[in-house]
């Protein structure tokens, strides 16, 4: 019997990457490939404790939904602040105003260099040990995968963790977590995040069930499944430049709910401020090929996309 044609056609989806496969080697070049295809993958069997993640979202969403306003402000981003840790409310700006619709509070992660505990929430009490425990395994995660990242450039295995984000002292890990009350009735006209690469290096993301994440490939729009044993691994823009454009600085953007709150729990890795941003590949075999990017420190990265996106809301 003959198979219709269509049936036989599945659309593509977003890569999964089963981490437990005894084959490493297999395991990287799927990571290798997903990122240059992607930019964008998900992982399961990745060993962090699903109970662990659930802890981690009971105790953010804790935050968000039973604080007081007086809790929010202790831990709001003062004022010209330069640094972005602490709470900020967007969510309920004019739908003319063209802001991400999203309440968000960043805080640093340990190591104790870069952490600053006046913004973690104090409520619910264990907050601080569920984050500090999920920081820790969520960075051996990383690090496993810059590993494979690097060796597909060429690189040895620390390349990327120690040359491109100053290593275990200085690379920065940041948890933020995103909040999008539902938006009624205009859900389908406005964005909760719109279209845009991450700045920093590595994005590690954990929702909850609400859909809305997206990513864009091959010219068209993908949902990211909601699926709570995978973690999802997003490409950045340090790593975009640092690997000669070889692996995808991946476009995604987020759309709201009329009825239901989404959250995302984000770790990003990023470099120092100062730390110059330049293809690592230089050296190597692939290298051969000319250097797409000139060097830039992180800094100067920031600046220009954060001056970039003021003047696009102008
Ligand atoms: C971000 C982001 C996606 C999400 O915080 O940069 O893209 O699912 N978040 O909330
Ligand atoms: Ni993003």
């Amino acid at each position: 019997m003959e198979v219709e044609r269509d049936q036989t056609v599945s659309s593509p989806t977003i890569p999964i990457v089963d981490l437990s496969n005894l084959d490493k080697e297999l395991v990287a070049r799927a990571v290798v490939k997903a990122s240059q295809e992607w930019g964008v993958f998900q992982v399961v069997n990745h060993e962090i404790p699903k109970e662990l993640i659930q802890s981690l979202k009971k105790v953010g969403t804790h935050f968000f939904e039973l604080s007081s306003e007086a809790e929010k402000e202790a831990v709001a981003t003062p004022a010209n602040s330069k640094d972005i840790q602490g709470y900020v409310t967007n969510s309920q700006q004019d739908i003319e105003d063209k802001v991400d619709r999203v309440d968000h509070l960043f805080h640093n992660l340990p190591p104790p260099t870069s952490v600053d505990y006046r913004y973690w929430p104090k409520n619910p009490p264990e907050y601080r040990q569920v984050n500090e425990e999920y920081a820790r395994q969520v960075k051996k995660l990383a690090e496993k995968i810059l590993g494979w990242l690097s060796e597909g450039l060429g690189l040895d295995r620390e390349a990327l963790f120690n040359q491109g984000f100053g290593g275990g002292e200085k690379a920065v890990y940041t948890m933020k977590i995103n909040y999008y009350p539902p938006c009624r009735p205009q859900a389908n006209l406005v964005l909760g995040m719109e279209p845009h690469t991450d700045i920093h290096g590595l994005t590690l993301l954990v929702p909850n069930e609400i859909p809305g994440l997206q990513v864009f490939n091959d010219n068209q729009w993908f949902d990211v499944e909601y699926n709570p044993s995978v973690i999802n691994i997003l490409i950045g823009d340090p790593i975009w430049r640092m690997s000669n454009g070889k692996y995808k600085n991946v476009l995604h953007r987020t759309t709201l709910n009329t009825e239901k709150t989404r959250m995302s729990w984000v770790v990003l890795l990023k470099p120092p401020y100062d730390m110059v941003i330049e293809p690592l590949t230089k050296h190597t075999g692939d290298g051969d090929e000319a250097p797409k990017f000139k060097p830039i420190t992180y800094g100067e990265h920031v600046e220009r996309k954060v001056r970039d996106k003021l003047q696009k809301r102008s």
